[in-house]
């Protein structure tokens, strides 16, 4: 069996798509997910984008263990001094340097010759080489690119020491034959070929980056970049669940495999759609809340006469666990404590007894606790993103009036260390009104308001509601979430979330 290396790009090609931002606390998060899962290579950011993108890529090189980390580098030395400096105290760092070779990027991006391009690489790989021995050389619009000029350039970077080879489908325009022939082609066609790691990189605006990445292991890549999700730009990477589990279970046609744990698949995912405010489509493939459910009956017969019927892999095999055990109000900590332990938390004694807490007062307003709600209860209780700020303002109560005739009004009291605060305002329905008389009592300074997202947690009307607010100030983003079985409640404690987050980052600047 072939082992295909697994380069996770969530944080660096996934996090830089519209609404995917993270900040560092949950970049540390993913990272920890990724290990967990046993990705190879992990591309932490892009170094020289801002300090922030420096500050989390090295965050992450010194705190990940098990896995490659990489930076990512334009073919210019600042940017490979950058990279090399955020990755060097990793256990194994990588730089990946890119450049684009295809007839359209150079003549109108770069403004660049194609000989030009040539010489950049050579000097640019050779250049990253003398920081570090792991190099990967990414020929960007591969796919667009005139064949004979990628054999060249991907000669030129092998004889000046790169180690891997990606030849990336930028555009999300190539197929699974073509893709399979540029791999062959190449890799078969340059002195070394065989002694480098060749990598495909595909975006997914026609829907074939998980076919496109399969097809290029079949042309002899042995990495496939990808993203949990497969968040990225525009339509996305490739899904890392969905090339991870087509190897997995078609072993027999691929003959390669991966490291991956992929008991740690649905983990990771709801990790990374809870941090960045949004639920898998129903019917994803592998994460979808649809993905195991047999609906038509003809369906469900032939599950029960024998699972196989309709299951290609089971939902245990990407870490869901069907719970026959319903939670309710007569469950003990003992019980709570063991799901959410075979849920996958691992929590602190204090940390359990505050799932608990809320657990009982969550039962007090639903009958039946699902795993989704004691998900929702534990991250509520251990993320940041739910936690709130020491010193800011937290909701002590609201009281809000509405109706489909008249303007809503809602009164908010905040409290902020000893002091109470108290505003009524009117709004565009009960939640605007609510938001109106926060920033009347805090004055926040000015920010725009990108993303406010509603969820519920589980199936019934009496379902937890998850709120994710994120507003941008300063070239940073500030993300709030809230949970309660009332809405507005969680739309408040979002909203206030964020705005504290603001204002702590405004305190840091100003060197309070
Ligand atoms: O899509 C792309 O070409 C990239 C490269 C920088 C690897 O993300
Ligand atoms: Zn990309």
């Amino acid at each position: 069996m072939d082992q295909v290396k697994i380069f996770d790009t969530t944080l660096r090609d996934g996090e830089q798509s519209p609404g995917c931002s993270m900040n560092l606390q949950e970049k540390i998060e993913v990272a920890h997910c990724l290990e967990k899962l046993k990705v190879d290579i992990i591309e932490a950011g892009f170094a020289i984008v801002s300090p922030g993108d420096f500050e989390s890529v090295k965050t992450i090189a010194e705190n990940v263990k098990e896995c490659t980390v990489a930076s990512l580098a334009r073919c210019n030395p600042k940017d490979i001094d950058a990279a090399w400096e955020a990755v060097k105290g990793a256990a194994d760092p990588r730089i990946h340097v890119f450049i684009a070779t295809s007839p359209l990027h150079m003549e109108y991006k770069l403004r660049m010759t194609p000989e030009e391009v040539l010489e950049q690489a050579a000097k640019m790989v050779a250049y990253a080489k003398k920081y570090c021995s792991n190099i990967e050389f990414s020929a960007e619009d591969a796919t667009r690119s005139d064949l004979e000029f990628l054999k060249k350039i991907t000669q030129v970077a092998i004889d000046s020491g790169a180690t891997t080879i990606n030849l990336p489908d930028t555009v999300g325009y190539t197929t699974p034959v073509e893709m399979q022939r540029i791999i062959s082609e190449v890799r078969g066609n340059v002195r070394g070929g065989d002694k480098v790691t060749f990598s495909v990189h595909c975006h997914n605006d026609l829907g074939m980056a998980t076919a496109n990445s399969l097809a290029g292991v079949r042309g002899g890549a042995r990495q496939i970049e990808v993203a949990i999700n497969g968040l990225g730009e525009r339509a996305g990477n490739t899904s890392l669940e969905e090339v991870v589990m087509a190897l997995r279970t078609r072993q027999d046609s691929f003959k390669a495999d991966t490291r991956i744990d992929t008991t740690q698949i649905h983990r990771a995912s709801s990790t990374v759609y809870n941090i960045i405010g949004q639920t898998a489509p129903l019917n994803k493939p592998i994460v979808g809340r649809n993905a195991f459910a047999h609906e038509a009956g003809i369906h469900q017969h032939g599950v029960m006469a024998k699972k196989e019927t309709y299951e290609i892999m089971t939902p245990e095999s990407v870490g869901i666990h069907v719970n026959n055990l319903v939670l309710g109000k007569h469950s003990g900590r003992h019980a709570v404590g063991k799901r959410l332990e075979e849920l996958g938390y691992v929590l602190s004694k204090e940390e359990l007894d505050r799932c608990f807490e809320e657990f009982k007062v969550v039962c007090d307003k639903k009958k039946n606790i699902t795993d989704a709600d004691l998900e929702a209860i534990a991250n509520h209780q251990t993320k940041d993103l739910y936690t709130d700020i020491e010193d800011g303002y937290k909701l002590d109560w609201f009281q809000a009036s509405t109706s489909n005739f008249t303007t809503a009004t809602c009164t908010v009291c905040l409290k902020h260390g000893d002091e109470k605060f108290e505003h009524v305002a009117l709004g565009d329905g009960p939640i605007d009104a609510a938001y109106k008389a926060i920033d009347e009592i805090i004055n926040p300074s000015e920010h725009s308001f990108d993303i406010f997202n509603i969820h519920s947690i589980s199936e019934g009307k009496d379902t937890l509601g998850d709120v994710t607010v994120k507003i941008s100030a300063h070239g940073r983003t500030f993300t709030g979430r809230g949970l309660s079985t009332d809405i507005l409640e969680a739309s408040i404690n979002a909203y206030l979330k964020g705005i504290n987050r603001m204002l702590a980052y405004e305190k840091k600047l100003g060197g309070n």
